[in-house]
C-alpha cells in the first residue's frame, strides 16, 4: 500500500462574477438565514446538550451571534475522556491504510462538498475575508489532512538500517498510552482541524477543546471527520470554559499529551500545571505547543523597495494581524525610509479598505472580540504615550463590529512596548536604523523579544542574506528571503518557532507526528 500522490490544494480565486464567488456568497447567505446555530458537545458520537449555554458572537456585528453552544460540564468531560480511552484499542488497531483513507476522504470533503460552508463559518465567525478563509479553511486544512497521510506513511517506513545474520530488527510506532488533549485557537480553522487530527492519524484518541471564538467552524470540521468515517470516541468535541475543561483533562491520570496552539501565557501555565501533576500520570506527557510571536521584517539597504513594501503590508495587515506569524516590527535603513519606503508604505496602507464581508474589496475586517479590541487600542495608546508617532490609523470603531484601522507607528526606541510585546492586531511599529548600524540592528532583532517564530530578510545582496541568517540563527523558526513572514504552506515550509513561540515541532511536517507516537523496538532471532 502506498498513499496516492499528494499535492497542495489549488487555491480558488473569488473575482467578481466568478462561480466561486457566487458559491461562497450563496453559502454565506444561507448561513445568515439560519443563524444562530445550536452546537452540542459530541461524545462517543452522540450529541450532549448540557444546557450550559455560551455564545459565539459575530465580530462584524456583536449584537448577533453565529452559534449558541453547550459548554462541557465536568460529567461531560469525564465521559469524553472515558470514551476516548475505550475507543483507542480498536482505532489504533485499524489497518493504517483504512485510517489513511478516512483522512484522505475528510480532506476531499473539506476541499469539495463543505468548502464554502466551512469558509462561510470562518468568515462570519472569525472575521476573515474570502481569500483569507480560502487559504485557511479550504486549502490549509485539506493540506494538513492529506500531507499528514504522506508524512505518517514515511514515518512508519523509518526502520533500523541494520539487521545481523539470522535476525530482524523492526520498530513499531505505537500511539501514546492514554488520551491526547487538543486545545485549538480561533485564528485558523485549519489548525482547529490539525490539532486533533494529527494525533488521531497515528492512532491516538483525542479530547478536543476548540476556541470559543471558532466553535461553529470547528464543529463543522468535527462533523466532517465523522462523515469521513472517524469512529465514535476517537475525536471528542468538547467546547467549554477553557480553564475548567483543560484543567480537568490534564488532572486525569491517563493524560498522555497536550497539542496546543494559543497564547504563551496559557501554554506556560499549562506546562507548570502538568509538571505539578507528574506523579499522577502513567508516563511523561508530551507537550507540543505553538504560541506567540513578535515577527520581524529586516530590510537591508540593498533591498528592492517596492517588493519590501508590498510584502510588509500583506504580512502586517492580512487578517487584521491576527496570524501568529503576522509581522509587527519593521526595521528599515534610513537611506530607504527617507527615499520612498515611507511614502510607498503609507500610500499602500491608505488603500486598505476596512469593511464587512459583504464587500469583497474590503481587505480589513474586524478583530476577533471585545478583549482583543481593547488590548489593541490600549497598545496604540501606550505607544503614543511613549513618544511613538502614529503615521497612519490609530483609531477604532466598536459600535457595530470590532474594527481597528490599520496602524503604522514610528518609534525612535527599538525597545518600546510595541516593538517588544505581542499585540495580535493590525499594528505595525517601524524602527528606522542608520545604514551603518545594520549589525547592531541585527542584535536588536535577536534580543528585544522573547519570541522566535517568523522573520523576513529583504536584500538583493546574497552576502547580506547569509550574514543576517547566521546572526539571527535562533530569532525565527520560519525565515523568508524577500517575502512576507506569513503564509507557510503545508508540505513546503514546516511551521513553528522556538523560544517563547513554542516547542517548534513543525506543523505540516513529519516531525509533529513523532511527538504523538511512542516507538517500540522488536528484535526477532530466526
Ligand atoms: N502557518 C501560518 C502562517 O505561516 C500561521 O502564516
Amino acid at each position: 500500500f502506498k498513499a496516492p500522490e499528494i499535492l497542495n490544494e489549488p487555491m480558488k480565486g473569488y473575482g467578481p462574477g466568478s462561480p466561486e464567488r457566487k458559491g461562497l456568497q450563496d453559502a454565506i447567505a444561507q448561513m445568515e438565514k439560519e443563524l444562530p446555530f445550536e452546537v452540542p458537545c459530541v461524545v462517543n458520537g452522540k450529541e450532549v446538550k448540557t444546557g450550559k449555554l455560551a455564545k459565539q458572537p459575530l465580530p462584524w456585528d456583536h449584537a448577533n451571534h453565529l452559534c449558541t453552544y453547550h459548554e462541557a460540564d465536568p460529567a461531560t468531560v469525564e465521559s469524553a475522556i472515558k470514551g476516548a480511552l475505550a475507543a483507542k484499542a480498536e482505532w489504533e488497531a485499524m489497518p493504517w491504510n483504512d485510517r489513511a483513507a478516512i483522512f484522505l476522504k475528510a480532506a476531499d470533503l473539506v476541499s469539495g462538498k463543505y468548502r464554502y460552508k466551512l469558509m462561510a463559518a470562518t468568515i462570519l465567525g472569525q472575521g476573515k475575508n474570502a481569500w483569507q478563509a480560502e487559504i485557511d479553511a479550504a486549502a490549509e486544512l485539506s493540506d494538513f489532512l492529506r500531507f499528514g497521510v504522506k508524512y505518517v506513511e514515511e514515518l512508519y517506513a523509518v526502520q533500523p538500517p541494520r539487521n545481523t545474520a539470522g535476525s530482524w530488527n523492526r520498530v513499531e510506532y505505537r500511539a501514546l498510552e492514554g488520551f491526547v488533549l487538543a486545545v485549538s485557537p480561533f485564528n485558523f480553522t485549519a489548525i482547529g482541524g490539525n490539532l486533533p487530527g494529527a494525533p488521531a492519524l497515528v492512532g491516538n484518541t483525542v479530547v478536543w477543546k476548540p476556541s470559543p471564538a471558532a466553535t461553529y467552524s470547528n464543529y463543522i470540521v468535527y462533523k466532517i471527520f465523522e462523515e469521513a468515517g472517524v469512529p465514535p470516541g476517537v475525536i471528542q468535541f468538547v467546547p467549554g470554559p477553557p480553564e475548567e475543561v483543560v484543567g480537568q483533562a490534564i488532572a486525569h491520570p491517563e493524560f498522555a499529551a497536550l497539542h496546543f496552539t494559543g497564547s504563551t501565557f496559557v501554554f506556560k501555565k499549562l506546562w507548570k500545571d502538568i509538571a505539578s501533576n507528574l506523579d499522577n500520570y502513567k508516563g511523561y506527557p508530551r507537550i507540543v505547543g505553538e504560541t506567540g510571536g513578535k515577527n520581524f521584517h529586516m530590510v537591508h539597504p540593498s533591498a528592492e523597495v517596492k517588493n519590501a513594501v508590498l510584502q510588509t503590508v500583506r504580512a502586517a495587515f492580512e487578517y487584521q494581524g491576527q496570524k501568529c506569524s503576522a509581522l509587527s516590527r519593521l526595521y528599515v535603513p534610513a537611506s530607504l525610509w527617507n527615499n520612498g519606503f515611507k511614502d510607498q508604505l503609507l500610500t499602500e496602507v491608505a488603500k486598505l479598505k476596512v469593511g464587512s464581508y459583504q464587500d469583497f474589496s474590503a481587505f480589513i475586517g474586524p478583530v476577533i472580540g471585545r478583549p482583543a479590541y481593547t488590548k489593541i487600542i490600549d497598545y496604540i495608546q501606550k505607544a503614543k504615550s511613549a513618544g511613538g508617532e502614529i503615521l497612519i490609523g490609530g483609531t477604532g470603531d466598536d459600535s457595530k463590529g470590532y474594527y481597528v484601522q490599520p496602524t503604522v507607528i514610528l518609534t525612535k526606541d527599538p525597545k518600546s512596548v510595541t516593538m517588544v510585546e505581542e499585540i495580535f492586531g493590525p499594528v505595525l511599529t517601524v524602527y528606522v536604523y542608520e545604514d551603518d548600524a545594520w549589525d547592531e540592528t541585527l542584535t536588536l532583532i535577536d534580543t528585544t523579544t522573547q519570541y522566535g517564530l517568523t522573520g523576513s530578510i529583504f536584500s538583493t545582496d546574497r552576502k547580506a542574506l547569509i550574514y543576517a541568517t547566521n546572526r539571527l540563527r535562533n530569532a525565527a523558526g520560519n525565515v523568508y528571503y524577500n517575502e512576507k513572514c506569513t503564509g507557510a504552506v503545508v508540505g513546503q515550509q514546516p511551521f513553528g518557532g522556538a523560544r517563547a513561540s513554542g516547542t517548534n515541532d513543525k506543523a505540516g511536517s513529519m516531525a509533529i507526528f513523532y511527538r504523538f507516537v511512542s516507538a517500540r523496538s522488536i528484535k526477532e532471532n530466526f
